[in-house]
C-alpha cells in the first residue's frame, strides 16, 4: 500500500518536471507550481487515501510526500534562476552604440510677444502704472458707446469688428480696459492694460488677432506733456537708446486732443531707410487727453479729474525692435523663428 503511494508521489514529481522542462516564462512557472503545489493539487489528491494507512505507514509516505513537495519547489527555484540568469547575460550582452547622439531636452521660453509685453509693462510699472485686465469678449457698450463711439459713428468704420450677436464683439482694442478700470476704481487711477484684440483684418502687416497696450492716467492735474513725457521715456527705455517722439493731431472719439504718436525710426536712428519709408519716424500709436464725454458714462466729474489714454500695438514694438518684417512670423508657431528669441 505504502509503496502505492510513493510511486504515485513520484510519477507526480516526474510529470512536474516533464511540464516544467517545457516552461518557457517565469508566469508559466509560477503557475504549474500553484497548480501541483495547491490543496486540490496532484500531491494532496495522492494523500487523501492516507487515513487507510497505518500509523506508521503514515509515517513514512508523510516523509515521501514532503520530499516530493521540497523536490517540486527545489526544481521551481532552480527553474526561475535560470532565467533570471538568462536575463542578466542577455543584459550583459546588449549592444549598446555609444557613437548615437543623446536625447534633446527642449527647453521651452516665453514668446516673443509676452516677452514685449512683459518688457513694456514693467517700464510703465516703474514710473507707478499698474496692471489691469479686461475680458476677450466684451459689450459692445464698453467697446464703443463708453468710448463715445455711438452706433452709426463713422468712426465704428475705423475697425472691422468681429460681432458676436448684436450686444457684444471681440473687442477690436484694448481701450474697454479704461472704462472697466474707471467704472470699479475711483480716481486717481494709473493703469497698464495689455491684451489680445481682434479685428477683421489679414496682410503682411495685420493680423486678424493682434496685441495691444493701453495706458491710462487720470488724477487731478493730468497734461498732455505728461502724457509726451511718458511715451518718451517708454520709448528710450523699451529701445535703449535716445529716440524722440513726435504727436501728429489725429481724431479718435474717446480723447480730446487726440494725436497719433511717432517715434524716430530705430532702425536707422532717424536717418531714414525702408522700414520708415524714408521718413525717419514711424508711428506707434494713439493718444490724447481723455474726453468729458467718456468721463460722463463712467461718473467721473471731469470738472475735478483729467486724464490721458494711450493705446500702442505690441507685435509692432516688438518689430521695431527686433526686426520681424511679417506679422505672419509671430502666430506660426514655426520653432525656427521662435527660437531665436528664447
Ligand atoms: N484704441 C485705439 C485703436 O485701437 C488706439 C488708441 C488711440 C487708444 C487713442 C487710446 C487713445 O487710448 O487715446 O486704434
Amino acid at each position: 500500500m505504502t509503496q502505492g503511494h510513493r510511486d504515485k508521489l513520484e510519477a507526480v514529481c516526474a510529470e512536474f518536471s516533464e511540464l516544467l522542462s517545457e516552461a518557457v516564462t517565469e508566469e508559466s512557472v509560477r503557475a504549474l507550481a500553484a497548480k501541483y503545489l495547491s490543496k486540490k493539487g496532484p500531491l494532496s489528491e495522492v494523500m487523501k487515501s492516507m487515513k487507510d494507512l497505518s500509523g506508521d505507514e503514515r509515517k513514512s509516505v508523510g516523509q515521501a510526500f514532503n520530499k516530493a513537495k521540497g523536490q517540486i519547489d527545489t526544481e521551481v527555484a532552480a527553474k526561475l534562476q535560470s532565467f533570471a540568469e538568462e536575463k542578466r547575460k542577455a543584459y550583459l550582452n546588449r549592444w549598446i552604440d555609444v557613437t548615437v547622439p543623446g536625447r534633446q531636452q527642449a527647453t521651452g521660453a516665453l514668446h516673443l510677444l509676452t516677452q514685449v509685453q512683459k518688457e513694456c509693462v514693467d517700464i510703465f510699472r516703474g514710473l507707478g502704472f499698474g496692471m489691469a485686465t479686461g475680458p476677450q469678449i466684451e459689450t459692445d457698450f464698453h467697446s464703443f458707446e463708453a468710448l463715445a463711439i455711438p452706433k452709426n459713428h463713422p468712426a465704428r468704420d475705423m475697425q472691422d469688428t468681429f460681432y458676436l450677436g448684436d450686444e457684444m464683439v471681440l473687442r477690436p482694442h484694448t481701450s474697454p480696459v479704461q472704462i472697466r478700470t474707471m467704472q470699479s476704481q475711483e480716481p486717481p487711477i494709473a493703469i497698464i492694460a495689455p491684451g489680445v484684440v481682434y479685428r477683421r483684418d489679414d496682410d503682411p502687416t495685420h493680423s486678424p488677432m493682434f496685441m495691444q497696450i493701453e495706458g491710462l492716467w487720470v488724477d487731478k492735474v493730468v497734461r498732455f506733456s505728461d502724457l509726451k513725457g511718458v511715451l518718451w521715456h517708454f520709448v528710450n527705455t523699451f529701445f535703449g537708446k535716445s529716440l524722440e517722439i513726435r504727436f501728429r493731431p489725429s481724431y479718435f472719439p474717446f480723447v480730446e486732443p487726440g494725436a497719433e504718436v511717432d517715434m524716430q525710426c530705430s532702425f536707422c536712428d532717424g536717418a531714414g531707410c525702408g522700414v520708415c519709408k524714408g521718413t525717419g519716424w514711424v508711428e506707434i500709436g494713439g493718444a490724447g487727453m481723455v474726453d468729458p464725454a467718456v468721463f460722463a458714462n463712467v461718473n467721473v466729474d471731469s470738472e475735478a479729474w483729467t486724464g490721458f489714454a494711450f493705446g500702442m500695438g505690441i507685435e509692432r514694438m516688438a518689430m521695431l525692435k527686433y526686426g520681424v518684417n511679417d506679422i505672419k512670423y509671430y502666430y506660426e508657431g514655426d520653432l525656427r523663428f521662435l527660437r531665436q528669441f528664447s
